[in-house]
């Protein structure tokens, strides 16, 4: 490991690289990214209007076509800043790419959020990568997200949310540290045992953790209605808040 990437591009790197590996030391990712298209597809169910989506984070794919699967009116916009990750996505999906189903932006989440028009989407998905998020940049996108989704919108986020217990949180880490052991020193993987470990320090530091009563509030305080916290498993677990009409 060599200190030329910050940890804000491990995503550009070997973890990205390997980034499907993570199903066999995170299994409740992949599970994660279904419960995130499966609340997409409630809401298209109740919202006969409901097409378009911004998801946040798309890497390599796994929550895109769980949204894609979700309904087949619904049309993606998947953002990603690390080349690395999109472009395998690129190459899985390019079927719903060409049907005009999905597009994909190679740019920083914020900015796109930004260049988005006010009350413009009906849903925000994301998995797994708010939590990569300093808190300062988390807050600007959250208020981002509550301006450029429709009135009613839905905002749908599985990730890391932090217990407000945090010796349990911590407990639960060293599980989760003993676990990436046990699987990637099976397979003689040091290198990413390495690195996972590294990534978990900057997941778990001060300035970017993202415990769940703090991110219920900062949802409340830009004006979402209907919080919601479900599906908990370990320190993993799915938001859904709306943009109040
Ligand atoms: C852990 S992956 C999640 C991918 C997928 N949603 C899943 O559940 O497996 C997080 C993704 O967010 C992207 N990302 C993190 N910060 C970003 C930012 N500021 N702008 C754009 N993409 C970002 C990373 O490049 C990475 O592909």
């Amino acid at each position: 490991m060599t200190t030329q990437h910050p940890f804000e591009a491990m995503f550009s790197g070997i973890i990205g690289q390997e980034y499907d590996m993570l199903r066999l030391i995170c299994p409740l990712a992949a599970e994660m990214s279904q419960l995130v298209g499966q609340r997409a597809g409630e809401y298209c169910a109740q919202n006969p209007a409901a097409s378009s989506v911004l998801e946040l984070g798309g890497g390599t794919g796994i929550t895109t076509l769980a949204l894609l699967s979700a309904n087949e009116r619904l049309k993606i916009t998947s953002v990603d800043n690390a080349e690395t990750m999109q472009s395998q996505a690129r190459q899985s999906l390019q079927q719903w790419q060409k049907e005009g189903r999905l597009a994909f932006v190679l740019d920083d989440i914020l900015q796109t959020l930004e260049h988005t028009e006010d009350n413009s989407v009906d849903i925000v998905a994301s998995a797994y990568t708010l939590h990569n998020f300093e808190h300062g940049y988390r807050e600007q996108v959250i208020a981002q997200v509550h301006r450029v989704l429709k009135p009613d919108g839905l905002f749908v986020n599985g990730d890391r949310y932090g217990l407000d217990d945090v010796n349990v949180h911590t407990h639960l880490i060293q599980q989760e540290v003993q676990g990436y052991f046990s699987v990637l020193t099976d397979m003689k993987r040091l290198d990413l045992l390495e690195h996972w470990i590294v990534h978990l320090f900057s997941d778990e530091s001060e300035n970017h953790v993202m415990r769940e009563s703090v991110a219920l509030a900062q949802l409340q305080t830009h004006g979402f209605k209907s919080i919601q916290l479900d599906h908990r498993n370990q320190v993993n677990a799915r938001v859904t808040a709306f943009k109040s009409l």
